[in-house]
């Protein structure tokens, strides 16, 4: 018998050095620096760079590499009616999947070990994936797209591109330290599968659209939206314990909870508890923070031995819905981030690459015979 680890958990697939975590102290780091640093002092371009060329930029690389975004959000007007002509009830996240995947059409990137190649692919899925995701929001309404601001920092920019609204500076902060908190998280599943496709030399629009579907599952990046239809369905303080022990005692996930590395709670999550809190001002008894501290204290005393606890989807959602973001734009804006750490794994990947083309243990017949169409029986299951 050969050993076989379900979900490859524990298996290393890789040699890293963009991020580091310890689940058990609740440590992490991008490049060698603690999220809570950079939480406090960073912005998300200059975490960006930061996970891009493994250094802090100095003042001057700092200021070329926002103008590079700044210069690069606008998108071509063929991706504009492409998002156009998807159905409006269809969720952002292949919206986002399919746009970047077309993105790769208009810059075909062929040379994918040339390095002012890869700046510039790198620069333009940053500029451009907000500006994607601001556009098939608004278009789905019925809305017109707004044109991106070069004046306006990138998280503004965004907020800016939602609503048509210059945002209020202290929600453009919170934003922005909660793009910081997504940039990166060492080998997770959507990682992973942009790995996969960047191994077989593929350009990375593609390894980021790869990505993209793969962070679209509730199990992975689609809990931030979950959490919030959870909160809205527990409705009130009293339904608590017993919508929570129903679904421990029938085995089912309860969203925002629990991690493959983390048996403390989530370092991402304890910032962003604190910006939820902020938010939540006026303490209102029914607010979903309100909810979601109740909902962390009964899951505590129920499944806090087994070091089930909240991960950063868990408070990320309730900051966005305080935002008044919609629900189903969570998780475009978690790819909105992501985008950093995936592209630099996936350059780590073309430096050092070898095809991923594991093995798998086969447990079908074999010698069957071919049996005739006209004497075929029904299957019976
Ligand atoms: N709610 C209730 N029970 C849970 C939860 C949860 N959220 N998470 C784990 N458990 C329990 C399982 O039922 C299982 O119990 P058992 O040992 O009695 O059978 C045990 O903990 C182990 O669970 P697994 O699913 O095998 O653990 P895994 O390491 O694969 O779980 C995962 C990680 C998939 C994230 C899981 O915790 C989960 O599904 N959480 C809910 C979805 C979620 O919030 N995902 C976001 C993760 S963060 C991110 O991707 C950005």
């Amino acid at each position: 018998m050969r050993d076989f680890f379900p979900g490859l958990a524990g298996v290393p697939a890789a040699k890293s050095s963009v991020s580091f975590v310890d689940g058990a102290e609740g440590i992490l780091e991008y490049r060698g620096i603690r999220i809570e640093d950079l939480a406090e002092h960073s912005s998300f371009l200059e975490t960006a760079f930061l996970l891009l060329f493994n250094h802090l930029p100095t003042k001057l690389e700092l200021e070329h590499f926002n103008r590079d975004i700044s210069q690069r959000r606008r998108i071509k007007y063929r991706i504009i009616d492409l998002l156009k002509s998807l159905p409006e009830q269809g969720h952002p996240m292949d919206a986002l999947q399919a746009a970047v995947a077309a993105l790769g059409m208009f810059y075909p990137t062929h040379e994918v070990l040339d390095e002012a190649t890869r700046y510039l692919t790198a620069v333009r899925l940053i500029a451009k994936l907000p500006t994607i995701v601001a556009a098939f929001a608004r278009l789905r309404r019925g809305d017109e797209a707004i044109q991106p601001r070069d004046d306006l920092s990138y998280s503004e920019n965004f907020l800016y591109m939602l609503t048509e609204q210059i945002p209020d500076p202290s929600l453009v902060k919170i934003f922005d330290v909660c793009l910081i908190l997504h940039a990166e998280h060492t080998m997770n599943a959507s990682t992973f599968s942009g790995m996969v496709t960047a191994s077989t030399l593929a350009d990375p629009y593609t390894v980021i659209s790869s990505a993209i579907g793969t962070l679209k599952g509730p199990l992975h990046g689609g809990a931030n939206e979950a959490v919030i239809h959870m909160l809205e369905e527990i409705n009130s303080l009293g339904q608590i314990p017993a919508y929570l022990d129903h679904k421990l005692a029938n085995k089912e996930k309860v969203m925002g909870f629990g991690h493959r590395i983390y048996k403390v709670k989530d370092p991402r999550a304890l910032v962003m508890q604190g910006f939820a809190q902020q938010l939540d001002a006026h303490r209102d008894t029914q607010s979903l923070f309100t909810l979601a501290r109740a909902v962390e204290a009964h899951m505590e005393s129920r499944v806090g031995t087994k070091g089930i606890r909240p991960n950063v989807d868990f408070y990320s959602g309730i900051i966005y819905h305080r935002m008044g973001i919609e629900t189903d734009l969570f998780t475009p804006i978690f790819a909105m981030a992501r985008v950093t750490g995936w592209l630099a794994h996936c350059f780590e990947q073309y430096q050092e690459n070898h095809l991923f083309r594991p093995d798998q243990i086969y447990e079908g017949p074999h010698h069957r015979p071919y049996e005739p169409l006209e004497t075929r029986e029904p299957h019976s299951q």
